[in-house]
């Protein structure tokens, strides 16, 4: 039966982590099911992800726009299709992401992301949305090692305005939100999502 999941969470909050989880326990259990990762996923994605990843100066709408021509691509030529075929889509990263960086975090009018978001996706919305919520600290600690960019060079007060934003948007809807503490083990957090996920099948 078509599904569609959605991770959300701030930089190094193990959402990757947990989709390859449930996305191992779908397949075990011989469920049609996929993974996305925004911004990506097309060769338009890939190429788009790459301009966003430069570290060239970006001014936060052209940044939106990026994302958001990424993911119309996304949506139409791969999740929209899997979804038709009766499939289930894991998607790390979707809409709210754009409203939780650039809205909260960038300071963009939050009307003219839900306008971007709907075009983009024309109106696709979630099952269920997970949220990984943790302290900054702890999140960018975990993220040591990896490679800096716009993103990961981004002040503390950056990262804290997207976790406030997150918690709003959950707030706005618990019945589509689950919201977990992401410093959990994570072998605890994998069965937790995955009672969830089940009965929503
Ligand atoms: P990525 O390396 O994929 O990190 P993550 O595993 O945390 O998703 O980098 C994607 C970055 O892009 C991440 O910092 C979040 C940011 N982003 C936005 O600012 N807006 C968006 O709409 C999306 C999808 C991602």
């Amino acid at each position: 039966m078509a599904c569609f999941i959605v991770f959300e969470g701030g930089d190094g909050s193990g959402k990757s982590t947990q989709v390859r989880s449930l996305l191992r326990r779908m397949r075990r259990r011989g469920i049609k099911v996929m993974q996305t990762h925004e911004p990506g996923g097309t060769p338009l994605g890939q190429s788009l992800r790459r301009l966003l990843k430069s570290g060239d100066p970006m001014t936060p709408t052209s940044e939106l726009m990026l994302f958001e021509a990424a993911r119309a691509q996304l949506v139409q030529d791969v999740i929209r299709p899997f979804l038709a075929q009766g499939g289930v889509v894991i998607a790390d990263r979707f809409t709210s992401s754009t409203l939780t960086y650039q809205g909260y975090g960038r300071g963009l009018d939050r009307e003219l992301i839900e306008r971007l978001n709907r075009e983009a996706t024309g109106g696709l919305e979630p099952d269920l949305t997970v949220l990984l919520d943790l302290p900054v600290e702890a999140a960018l600690a975990r993220k040591n090692g990896g490679r800096a960019d716009n993103f990961d060079d981004a002040p503390v007060d950056f990262h804290r305005r997207i976790r406030r934003g997150y918690s709003a948007l959950a707030a706005a809807d618990p019945e589509g939100w689950l919201v977990l503490d992401g410093q959990r083990p994570v072998e605890e957090l994998g069965r937790e999502i995955w009672s969830k996920v089940q009965a929503l099948l």
